[in-house]
């Protein structure tokens, strides 16, 4: 094996991160949950009878807020009544019934979660989908072309360049967003601009190679 192959990206900044003064999901549920009280009511309710009428319209009105949300995912549009704490990552696989995308860390660490928000990679465990009213969403699901694979996926395959495949739907989404950004002008430069995606498999290596060989149209 050759010495120059790499044990990992390494740890450049996240390119997924969201910006510093950002809520991050957390800290927006916790936000949420201290105000509201609303995670905290429903569960203490749940199943129990209410001993007066006033006591289930308090609880009704403590209900989590919800918001009414349009957005296309993969071509197809979606208007639909969620809970404004629903992540998009849990708006995809609970509702949309598109389980590709992997839910790994679900606190934005390990980029199993990646799908491109017009064009932009993202965590979708750390994007709430109310933010996203109108956006065009693309998922695994939605970059091949019917029996036509995208050249990123054939280019996985060609490079075996996976092995339980947990991370790869995200690997391939942001190798697809890494791609169409221009950051594939060395390996060196196709892993700084991969590091946010983790495998525990360690086949960065390859996952790199199907990076460049599809940058590259080869
Ligand atoms: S599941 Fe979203 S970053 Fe790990
Ligand atoms: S192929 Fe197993 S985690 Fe990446």
């Amino acid at each position: 094996m050759s010495t120059d192959l790499p044990e990992s990206y390494g740890s450049p900044p996240d390119p997924h991160e969201p910006p510093a003064a950002a809520p991050s999901r957390r800290t927006f549920i916790a936000t949420t949950s201290a105000v509201g009280g609303a995670v905290v009511a429903g569960g203490l309710f749940a199943g129990a009878p209410f001993a007066t009428e006033e006591a289930a319209a308090a609880v009704t009105a403590d209900a989590p807020p919800s918001s009414r949300l349009s957005l296309t995912v993969n071509g197809e549009r979606h208007t639909t009544e969620i809970d404004n704490r629903t992540s998009l990552l849990d708006l995809l696989r609970e509702q949309f019934g598109l389980p590709g995308t992997k839910k790994g860390c679900n606190a934005g660490a390990c980029g199993a979660c990646t799908v491109l928000v017009d064009g932009r990679r993202v965590n979708s465990c750390l994007t709430l989908a109310v933010r996203l009213d109108g956006a065009d969403v693309t998922t695994i699901e939605g970059l091949a072309d019917g029996d036509e694979l995208h050249p990123l996926q054939r280019a996985f395959v060609e490079q075996d360049a996976f092995q339980c495949g947990f991370c790869t739907p995200g690997q391939i989404m942001s190798g697809v967003g890494c791609i169409e950004e221009g950051h594939t002008g060395s390996h060196e430069e196709i892993r700084e601009w991969m590091s946010g995606n983790i495998c525990r498999c360690g086949c960065y290596v390859k996952i790199v190679r199907a990076v460049e060989q599809t940058a590259r149209g080869k």
